[in-house]
């Protein structure tokens, strides 16, 4: 059985392709998820990939990942920022986290760089656009290659 990653995506990132394309790029979700699955391929990993814009759902996806996923990919987008519950849930399930960005947000607004997540995460990769997201899936294949 191969190992599964859950990859994660916050709020409006439904929209990207079109959102701010200054900033968050031309590509689309479904090319990230295109990525992200064909990355998971070459190590051998199953890739579950998801977007939510309701927290509560966000919070479902990540308990259910206990005991199944071999680790979890979160692009919080702006529940970085905000939510204590997001972090309590990843520490709560135990499994090793790696936070992405797809902007660099410590070039940005004051508000960005703060992150509830990043104390709990084994890294965090901003600012490298769609490719954070490959980083992470080769770093997770890497992990459990250990
Ligand atoms: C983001 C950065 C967040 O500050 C922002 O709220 C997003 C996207 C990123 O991928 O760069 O929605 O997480």
């Amino acid at each position: 059985m191969p190992h599964t990653l859950l990859v994660l995506n916050g709020p409006n990132l439904n929209l990207l392709g079109t959102r701010e394309p200054a900033t968050y790029g031309h590509e689309t979700l479904a090319d990230i998820a295109e990525l992200c699955r064909r990355t998971g391929e070459r190590l051998g990993l199953s890739i579950e990939f998801q977007q939510t814009n309701h927290e509560g759902q966000l919070i479902e996806w990540i308990h259910q990942a206990r005991g199944r996923c071999a680790g979890i990919v979160i692009n919080p987008a702006a529940w970085t920022h905000t939510s204590v519950a997001i972090r309590d849930a990843l520490a709560a399930v135990e499994l090793p986290v790696i936070e992405v960005h797809l902007s660099n947000v410590h070039k940005r607004e004051a508000f960005r760089h703060h992150s509830y997540v990043s104390p709990i995460a084994v890294g965090v990769l901003c600012g490298f656009g769609s490719h954070g997201y490959r980083l992470a899936i080769e770093h997770f294949a890497h992990l459990l290659e250990g």
